[in-house]
């Protein structure tokens, strides 16, 4: 059978996008990383994927003259890659609608609370402000409307008393970096089926 190919595309630290690089080098995730995709020069992801002989494809924003201009570059940067899941780690632009239809149902993000409660910026902050008990992180498909699509896992922390949004952040990072690799090997086994909003999981 042929390796699945997985790309990921982060903006900043790439923690995320480390963790799934230790889970395929553990082979938890029987896949390769085929390409690290980011709008940033300066992210520090660009490292951990030199570090990891991952090849590295940087598309600025600045550098081109339109948000279309961008997608386009964009769009044609993840399809020469060819990965059967493009993975949005700390992806901090919003795909345009072409490229999420082009790319349906192999591109996956991982946001840092529950959804559907504080999707966007700041999820943390929103949480706290909120005043939950519990929050966590969604593993989910992209669909066209932002933080949305069929949910593949979450897992859930604690909020404590004297939280503060990086206590809290860090607390649900560790479960990030658990929740995104675990997703993505059902994925790579082929034990992910998606019924509209429903992701259903074979063997569970
Ligand atoms: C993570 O919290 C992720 O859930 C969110 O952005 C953050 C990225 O962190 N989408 P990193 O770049 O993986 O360190």
């Amino acid at each position: 059978m042929k390796t699945k190919r997985i790309a990921v595309l982060a903006s900043g630290r790439g923690s995320n996008f480390q963790a799934v690089i230790d889970a395929v080098a553990r082979g938890e995730i029987p896949a390769t990383c085929c390409g690290l995709v980011t709008d940033n020069p300066d992210a520090y992801a660009i490292e951990r994927a030199r570090t990891a002989g991952i090849p590295v494809y940087i598309v600025a924003y600045g550098s081109y003259p339109s948000k279309e201009a961008y997608e386009t570059a964009l769009r044609r940067v993840m399809e020469d890659l060819a990965a059967d899941l493009y993975i949005l780690a700390g992806y901090m632009r919003i795909l345009g609608s072409g490229i999420v239809k082009l790319f349906h149902g192999r591109l996956i993000n991982i946001h840092p609370a529950l959804l559907p409660a504080f999707p966007g910026l700041h999820a943390q902050r929103q949480a706290l402000s909120y005043g939950v008990r519990v929050s966590g992180c969604t593993v989910h498909f992209v669909d066209d409307q932002y933080d949305h699509g069929p949910i593949i896992l979450q897992r859930t922390v604690p909020v404590l008393d004297g939280d503060t949004a990086e206590t809290l952040a860090h607390r649900v990072f560790d479960a990030e970096c658990e929740a995104l690799p675990a997703a993505l090997a059902l994925i790579v086994a082929g034990r992910v089926h998606v019924e509209g909003r429903h992701v259903r999981i074979a063997g569970r």
